[in-house]
């Protein structure tokens, strides 16, 4: 199979290492990959979010299967067009991917689909909003857009979810507002590999948002994950995919936009069972950087199948071990990140259960620099997760750039 990954993230450099290993693989390219990535395949100059640029590219190369990593190139229509042009590609079109880019839009097919989920009011006038949040006092205002992890605050009180209103009304994805009732509980992130009707699970991964250890600090794209996380296994997994993720490929696919690509539910488990706070349209960034490593069949074949619209089968993903993932984020990230400091220490034996994804990175000269605010995703393999988290915080310490940063608690309470 010739296949076209597309995306820049070390989420897809770890796809990409996972790919790479594929038998059924006859030559990968990434558009436009990154330091990481052009080390496993070729890389071509072509922007995921241009579709018309994306068919021609994937015509050229006589690619017989595209996989879309980030949830832009989704948004822009990249996958209805690549499928408008008989291309198999893996990922949702628009109307599958508003699921993500619409919080209203979520909370629509998840009242229809009948999805656990917190109680919520839509707002598209500011003063009426605020003064339903003054009077809500403890409750959480979000963008309905997408806006980069800013969209959300979790208020405490009236004043302040009443200021939160006013400002995230000045964003552009900001224009309607949700005021949703405040739970509680760990966050999880459950992922399926989905044909638009049927699919596959992949094991339950939990990601680190907060910048600083113990959840201090602001929100991120991401600090690190691991997975499995037991929070919820077997049976309990099983059924919250059947609350979740089930009845949301029904209801898109009834609406005739089914769903090929990976869709990930953020749960929270609440004392009343597992709540959906949010979807995404795409596989989670970091948590696909551990669930990598774990996954132990081929996947290929699978995104293939998913692609295509008929899964052979819908058993839960093989896995081997734990894995960990930590992120080392420049200085300044996530408000201002620093760039341009050069990256020591890369030079570390890799191997099937270590392995250094690429994010923020860039080749100058003979030098690796910094590129962007979450810089490298640090990962490691092992039977279980405490001597994964071991192993990737051991090859963590060497790599060294100015201002680095990262958490040390890493799946430590799991
Ligand atoms: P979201 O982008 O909707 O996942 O929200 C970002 C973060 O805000 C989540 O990871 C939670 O920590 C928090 N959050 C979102 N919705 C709620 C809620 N209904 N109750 C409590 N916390 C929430
Ligand atoms: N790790 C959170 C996300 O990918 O949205």
């Amino acid at each position: 199979m010739r296949v076209l990954l597309l995306g820049s993230g070390a989420r897809e450099h770890a796809l990409a290492w996972k790919l790479s290993q594929s038998p059924s693989l006859t030559k990968l390219w990434a558009a436009p990959g990154n330091v990481g990535i052009a080390a496993l395949c070729e890389c071509v100059a072509v922007d995921p979010c241009a579709p018309d640029e994306v068919v021609a590219c994937a015509k050229r190369l006589a690619i017989d299967l595209v996989v879309v990593g980030p949830e832009a190139p989704l948004m822009e229509g990249t996958a209805d067009a690549l499928r408008a042009a008989g291309i198999d590609t893996f990922g949702p079109g628009r109307a599958g991917a508003r699921i993500e880019g619409s919080k209203a839009f979520a909370k629509e097919v998840m009242a229809a689909a009948g999805v656990p989920t917190a109680r919520a009011e839509i707002f598209t006038d500011v003063a009426a909003a605020a003064a339903r949040a003054r009077a809500w006092g403890a409750v959480v205002v979000k963008a309905d857009g997408l806006a980069a992890g800013k969209g959300v605050v979790v208020a405490d009180s009236g004043a302040d979810a009443e200021a939160a209103v006013r400002s995230l009304a000045e964003l552009p994805a900001g224009k309607t507002i949700l005021l949703e009732e405040r739970l509680s509980g760990p966050e999880v992130s459950l992922i399926a590999l989905c044909d638009g009707e049927r699919y596959r699970l992949l094991p339950l991964a939990q990601d680190h948002k907060r910048l600083l250890d113990g959840d201090l600090g602001p929100n991120t794209g991401g600090m690190g994950a691991f997975a499995p996380c037991s929070l919820l296994e077997g049976q309990d997994l099983a059924r919250a995919a059947a609350a979740t993720i089930a009845p949301v490929l029904s209801e898109l696919a009834r609406r005739g936009a089914p769903f090929r690509g990976a869709l990930y539910a953020g749960l929270m488990l609440t004392a009343g069972g597992p709540m959906v706070l949010e979807y995404n349209a795409r596989l989670g960034d970091p948590e696909t950087q551990p669930l990598m490593m774990v996954v132990d069949e081929d996947l290929l074949p699978v995104l293939r199948a998913c692609a295509r619209g008929r899964l052979p089968s819908v058993d839960p993903l093989r896995t081997r071990g734990a894995a960990v993932g930590v992120v080392l984020a420049s200085r300044g990230y996530p408000q201002a990140p620093s760039t341009g400091d050069a990256i020591a220490g890369l030079n570390a034996a890799a191997s099937a259960d270590l392995q250094v994804f690429h994010a923020g990175t860039k080749r100058v000269g003979a030098e690796i620099v910094t590129a962007g605010g979450r810089v490298l995703t640090v990962c490691a393999r092992a039977a279980t997760v405490a001597a994964a988290r071991s192993a990737a915080y051991a090859a963590a310490a060497p790599i060294a750039f100015a201002g680095r940063h990262y958490r040390k608690d890493v799946a430590a309470h799991a």
